[in-house]
């Protein structure tokens, strides 16, 4: 029986996120510059996104660059913006072939303009794409995020349009880069940190977190699957007992 023909589809996690790590470490380990490792996890990119929307997941969120890594050498940070514009530009016909929506959280401003705009035009060219959501986050960062959001809330207090005794979850959840995006369910990261480095703070609340050894660039559809297959074998008790959850499911 095949890897993927384990998973049970009417289990599958909705939302699954990945922290896309390694991929300096990958291209070091064969004695070559960094972004060579950036170039070869495009195919991960690819693959995964594939395997995901092949097996009916509705949104994969990818932690492309964060507002930390401004911080890297200028030619990395160059490079890498340069490699999401051209991956952007050639990837859109397999977006449009899987009927693969773009979508993109983070400080978006932050970008170089073209890399901007060529973002910009992907997410309006595939608005109409309803297979699979792909959310690109770019320039993200969790607590940069809950910041915009804590500074908008005070400022609808501070106007009185908002009371405070209505500041509640789902408002605090609607004042993120994900308003509307269903919370992570899975979260993925490769090359064996065990860290959630600033991704995704407040929605993944609840996730099941999964850690491989796995480099980025050598993420395929199968360690997608070896992870889904982690998730399913796990009881999610969302601060339930188990005996809860088994009454609660009709079977005891
Ligand atoms: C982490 O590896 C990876 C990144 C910071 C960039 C991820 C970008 C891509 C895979 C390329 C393009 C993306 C898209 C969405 C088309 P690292 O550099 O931190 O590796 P290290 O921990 O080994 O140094």
């Amino acid at each position: 029986m095949e890897l993927k023909d384990k998973i049970d589809l009417n289990r599958l996690p909705k939302h699954i996120a990945i922290i896309m790590d390694g991929n300096g470490r990958w291209a070091k380990q064969q004695g070559k510059e960094r972004i060579f490792g950036h170039q070869n996890g495009v195919e991960s990119v690819r693959d995964t996104t594939e395997a995901a929307a092949e097996l009916g997941v509705k949104f994969l969120t990818l932690y492309a660059f964060s507002t930390e890594n401004w911080n890297r050498p200028k030619p990395e940070v160059q490079a890498l913006m340069s490699l999401l514009v051209e991956s952007i530009r050639n990837e859109l016909p397999e977006l449009h072939k899987n009927s693969i929506r773009l979508q993109a959280i983070g400080n978006l401003q932050m970008l170089p303009p073209r890399a901007y705009e060529r973002l910009m035009e992907a997410i309006e060219d595939t608005k109409d794409n309803n297979r699979m959501t792909l959310v690109l986050a770019l320039s993200y960062s969790a607590k940069w995020e809950l910041i915009q959001a804590v500074k908008n809330i005070a400022k609808d207090v501070q106007s009185g349009d908002l009371n405070i005794d209505d500041i509640n979850e789902q408002l605090i959840s609607d004042g993120l880069t994900t308003k509307g995006i269903p919370d992570p369910e899975l979260l993925i990261r490769t090359s064996g940190e065990t860290r959630v480095s600033n991704f995704l703070l407040w929605q993944i609340a609840y996730a099941e977190l999964y850690f491989t050894e796995v480099f980025w660039p050598d993420f395929r559809k199968k360690d997608l699957y070896q992870a889904i297959l982690n998730f399913q074998q796990r009881e999610r008790r969302f601060g339930m007992t188990s005996e809860q959850l088994l009454s609660d499911n009709g079977k005891v």
